[in-house]
């Protein structure tokens, strides 16, 4: 990592060089892992800037853009009281107020310009020497004529890749000497992708057995390349009971951004047993995470996988899927009278 935070600086960045505003574009596929090299930089380059400002998520965050420019304004002129009325005034007030200060913002998880509009990301809307880092799943995003370089992700090379994959797999910066060739084979199959080699490295962390590693070899050999959801889904197919399966289902479909206790609590008063051990089990699994303020997280492609899975139990009949996200679909099927059999265990039913 210190070398790609090196490397990014020295030739993207340029902190310290020219005083001219420079928007900056990091492109890749998911996982590949474009917001660590953003979070990286930004804690390596805290002290270059008057201010800085990490907007996470935008993408998912699309109805709620005006939290995020009361974000922007609110850490850049460290007014934690600042609100905006409308994104139209949302984006005035950053054109206005930020021109003289020399910041660090970055925009991470974008699927769209329109999202820079209103944002008011432009050279203009920020002080000499500022530098605005985007990072994107999508390179046609960037093609606009502010953004002034784009960088692409790289996947992690063997090395880099075999280091990450025994870290999590043995604990060790290399691996057990006879998984070697094991080990090097996985890396090459998990396409150098650091979320599959974290991922696969712990699930293969509890099996101490060569006859499993190269089981797992061969299902990661017949996913076609890209294919992340089915390498994190490998993970899934190795939770040890339905139990587990079903609270990483219902987190991935319910909870994520939520207090770990409210959502223990909730989950244990639906089941037989408490969901603590599973809950430490997905997080071993590194499927899950608990965030600084105590909320559960989840990687969105881990998400992604397990709502996938939920989605495939029944492609087309939503009643015969066991949990319902959105609220929309959860009012269609209980509004259906035809509907006579569910399989649904949990839905979210939002009133108005
Ligand atoms: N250089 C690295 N060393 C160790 N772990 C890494 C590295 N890069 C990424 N990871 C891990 O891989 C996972 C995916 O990385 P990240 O979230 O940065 O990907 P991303 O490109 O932002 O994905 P997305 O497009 O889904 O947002 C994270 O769990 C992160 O901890
Ligand atoms: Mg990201």
């Amino acid at each position: 990592m210190t070398f790609r935070v090196q490397e990014f600086s020295t030739e993207y960045l340029d902190v310290g060089g020219s005083p001219d505003v420079q928007i900056i574009g990091i492109w890749g596929m998911g996982g590949i892992g474009k917001t660590t090299l953003a979070r990286a930089v930004c804690s390596n380059y805290q002290q270059s800037f008057s201010c800085q400002c990490y907007l996470e998520d935008v993408r998912s965050k699309k109805k709620k853009m005006v939290s995020l420019q009361e974000q922007l304004l609110r850490d850049i002129l460290k007014q934690p009281d600042i609100k905006v009325s409308s994104v139209a005034e949302g984006t005035k007030e950053i054109k206005k107020r930020l021109g003289s200060m020399k910041v660090l913002v970055v925009v991470d998880d974008i699927d769209d310009a329109d999202q820079l509009d209103e944002l008011a990301i432009e050279h203009e809307s920020f002080g000499p020497g500022s530098r605005i880092i985007i990072t994107t799943r999508d390179e046609h995003v960037l093609n606009i004529q502010k953004v002034d370089k784009k960088y692409k992700a790289q996947a992690m090379t063997e090395k880099e890749g075999l280091k990450l994959l025994s870290w999590y797999a043995f604990g060790n910066d290399y691996p057990n000497k006879e998984y070697n060739e094991l080990a090097r084979d996985m890396v090459d199959y998990c396409g150098g992708l650091p979320l599959a080699l974290k991922v696969v490295g712990r699930l293969l962390a509890t099996k101490k057995s060569k006859t499993i590693w190269e089981s797992t070899l061969d299902k990661l050999r017949n996913i076609p390349d890209g294919k992340i959801h089915e390498m994190l889904k490998l993970s899934y197919d190795g939770l040890l009971d339905d139990h587990v399966k079903g609270v990483f289902l219902d987190i991935s479909c319910f909870f994520i951004g939520l207090g770990i206790g409210f959502v223990t609590s909730i989950l244990d008063s639906c089941s037989r047993f408490s969901v603590e051990a599973e809950i430490t089990t997905l997080c071993d699994r590194c499927l899950l995470y608990i965030g600084e303020k105590r909320e559960l997280r989840m990687h969105d492609l881990i998400r992604d996988m397990g709502r996938e899975i939920v989605r495939a139990e029944s492609p087309v009949e939503l009643e015969k899927r066991s949990r319902l996200w959105h609220s929309e679909d959860a009012k269609s099927v209980l509004r259906n009278e035809s509907v006579s059999t569910f399989a649904i265990k949990r839905c979210y039913v939002k009133y108005m």
